[in-house]
């Protein structure tokens, strides 16, 4: 595999080409370090994602929670995946739901998205949502919806990958997408 330019393994000190730091002069702030629950958790936050709210109703409640794992995987079969937590209680209901609904949260709904990941209270309480026929749950104001049955899950360590195969999808092109980084909630600005 080919070492990115400021891999910190690259030759450093006087001898290196482009001096001291690298021919980059890139370098990161600790040198490499051993993984731990904290370090993985900043390395996986530096990485910009979406989050969605996954919510399908059950004994005529909707249930669901926030996930900031999902990523889109084929267009034929169509099918995304998200990575769920093992400790999970909410997604054995959510497994056993016939359609889940996916709503791609906007940009100004980081407050309704920590609530949707809260161990306490009521996650749906005061926010405007709708059930589908078949009993997928949607989040109004959101940036995209879209339906899935629950397809192959496969193992992930601590997590479960699991691929949700989709069947409808809604798009709303006008509302910008909330972003989720370094622990954060950001909205996205165009580029300069
Ligand atoms: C921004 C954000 C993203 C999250 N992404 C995921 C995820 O991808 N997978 C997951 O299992 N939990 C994720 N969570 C945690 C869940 O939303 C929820 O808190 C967790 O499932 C615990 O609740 P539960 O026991 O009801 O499932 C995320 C939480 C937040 C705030």
């Amino acid at each position: 595999m080919a070492t990115p330019a400021h891999h910190p393994t690259e030759p450093t000190g006087p001898t290196a080409p482009g001096g001291p730091t690298g021919p980059t002069g890139l370098t990161g702030l600790t040198g490499p370090t051993a993984l731990d629950a904290g370090v993985l958790r900043q390395a996986f936050g530096a990485y910009p994602t979406g989050v969605v709210a996954i919510g399908a109703l059950r004994d005529g409640a909707p249930v669901g929670f926030a996930a900031s794992s999902f990523v889109s995987i084929s267009l034929e079969p169509p099918m995304v995946a998200i990575s769920v937590a093992r400790t999970s209680t909410t997604w054995p209901r959510l497994a056993g739901a016939p359609v889940l609904g996916l709503s791609v949260l906007s940009h100004g709904q980081g407050a309704l998205c920590r609530k949707l990941a809260s161990r306490a209270g009521d996650r749906f309480g005061g926010t405007p949502w709708r059930a589908t026929a078949d009993g997928a749950v949607l989040i109004h104001d959101a940036a995209l919806w879209l339906t899935a049955r629950v397809g192959p899950v496969y193992d992930g360590g601590d997590h479960e990958i699991v691929l949700l195969e989709l069947l409808t999808a809604e798009l709303f092109p006008g509302v910008e997408p909330l972003v989720f980084h370094t622990s954060q909630f950001r909205e996205l600005t165009p580029h300069a």
